[in-house]
C-alpha cells in the first residue's frame, strides 16, 4: 500500500470515535517497532519525523525506510508526517521528498523559539495549505504555544504561558483551512512536563473541551502527550540512569481528549525512555557484550510494547482494514471540489 494522507486517517478516526498515535522516529529500529506494533494490533499508523530527525538521519534514508515499511506491511494504512515544520521552506522540502502530511508550526518564528504573531501564523500556514492541498497532502497547524524544547525546537517554559485562545482557534481554522489543529493546553515536549500528577490547574482539558465545542468538526492534536510512566523511569534509574521524578499526561486524560475531538496524539518521549531503559539493562547486566544487535533488539522490542499499548489505549487498534486508502491524487481532487471530510 502506498503512503497515504493523514486527512483520511483522521476522518476515519473521527467517524469511529478513536484517536491515532503519531510516533516520532529517527532510525530503522523505531520504524520497525511501530510497524510490528501496528501489525500485532491491526492499527493504522502515523509516523512522524521532526527537523532534528531529518537532519540526524539524512531524510532520504528515512523516506526509503518508510517506503520499505509500506511495502512490507501492505495491510497497514501508513502516513509519513513532518513534525513541527518551522517554515514554509521546510514544509516544501518535506513535500518534495514524499511526506504525505506536514505540520506548519507557525506558532513560533522560523528560529523555532520565538513566539510569533497571529497574523504571521495565519499567513505562513495558509501558504503551506495552498501548496500541500493541490498535491493531496495534509496540513496540521498550531495555535497557542507548547512548552518545552525538543530537538532544539520550542519556546521553553511550562506550556501554560500561551494556552490556546478559543476565539483565535476558530479564526485560525477559518483563515487557513488546516486539516488538523494542534492546541496548547499546558503540555510540553520531553520528560519533564509536570512536577506532580497533573490536575486541571496545569493540564487544561476544560480548554480543550471548549475548543472542541466551538470547532466540532476539526481534528484536534495533542502534542507533548507522553505519559512518562514510572515503570519506564524506574528501569532507567535502576540501571544507572539519573532521571528526576516527573509526571507526564495520564492516559485517562488523553482518552477524555479523544472523546472530545482529539484525533492525533503525539508520543516520542515514552519511546525514548523505553529504548534507553532496555539498552541500559543490557549494558549493566552483560557488560561483555558489544554486538549492537544485542541491545538494539531488546530496545526495539521495548518500544514496540509501548506503541502497541498506546494503540490499544487510543482506540486505533483493530481499525487498519476498515477502509481503502484514497490516493493523494484523489485527495487533491477532493480538496479542489471542497469535498474533503464530507
Ligand atoms: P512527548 O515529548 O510528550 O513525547 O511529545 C512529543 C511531541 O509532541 C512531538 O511533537
Amino acid at each position: 500500500m502506498p503512503l497515504v494522507s493523514m486527512r483520511q486517517l483522521l476522518d476515519e478516526a473521527a467517524k469511529g470515535g478513536y484517536g491515532v498515535g503519531a510516533f516520532n522516529v529517527n532510525n530503522m529500529e523505531q520504524i520497525q517497532a511501530i510497524m510490528e506494533a501496528a501489525r500485532e494490533t491491526k492499527s493504522p499508523v502515523i509516523i512522524q519525523a521532526s527537523r532534528g530527525a531529518r537532519s540526524y538521519s539524512q531524510d532520504k534514508f528515512l523516506y526509503h525506510l518508510m517506503l520499505a515499511a509500506a511495502e512490507l506491511y501492505p495491510e497497514i494504512p501508513l502516513v509519513m508526517h513532518l513534525d513541527h515544520g518551522n517554515s514554509v521552506e521546510t514544509c516544501k522540502s518535506a513535500i518534495e521528498l514524499g511526506f504525505t502530511s506536514v505540520m506548519m508550526d507557525g506558532s513560533l518564528m522560523p528560529d523555532g523559539k520565538t513566539p510569533s504573531t497571529f497574523d504571521y501564523n495565519v499567513q505562513a500556514t495558509r501558504e503551506v495549505v495552498e501548496m500541500a492541498h493541490v498535491k493531496g497532502i495534509t496540513v496540521e497547524g498550531e495555535i497557542g504555544v507548547l512548552g518545552g524544547i525538543e530537538d532544539g525546537h520550542g519556546a521553553g517554559g511550562s506550556g501554560l504561558e500561551h494556552v490556546t485562545d478559543p476565539d483565535q482557534a476558530v479564526e485560525f481554522v477559518a483563515k487557513t483551512g488546516v486539516d488538523a489543529l494542534a492546541i496548547a493546553i499546558g503540555t510540553s515536549h520531553g520528560a519533564y512536563k509536570f512536577s506532580r500528577k497533573p490536575d486541571g490547574a496545569v493540564l487544561k482539558m476544560d480548554r480543550l473541551i471548549e475548543i472542541h465545542k466551538r470547532l466540532p468538526k476539526v481534528h484536534l492534536v495533542m502534542h507533548g502527550s507522553s505519559s512518562v510512566p514510572k515503570e519506564l523511569q524506574d528501569v532507567i534509574n535502576q540501571y544507572g540512569g539519573k532521571l528526576k521524578p516527573t509526571w507526564g499526561v495520564p492516559v485517562e486524560e488523553i482518552q477524555l481528549g479523544i472523546r472530545n475531538g482529539v484525533r492525533k496524539i503525539n508520543v516520542d518521549t515514552d519511546n525514548r525512555l523505553a529504548i534507553t531503559g532496555a539498552i541500559r539493562k543490557v549494558f549493566a547486566e552483560s557488560p561483555e557484550k558489544f554486538d549492537p544487535r544485542d541491545y538494539l533488539k531488546p530496545a526495539r522490542e521495548a518500544m514496540k510494547q509501548v506503541v502497541a499499548t498506546r494503540m490499544k489505549q487510543f482506540g486505533q487498534a483493530g481499525h487498519a482494514a476498515d477502509y481503502q486508502p484514497v490516493s493523494l491524487t484523489a485527495m487533491a481532487k477532493m480538496y479542489a471540489q471542497k469535498a474533503v471530510g464530507a
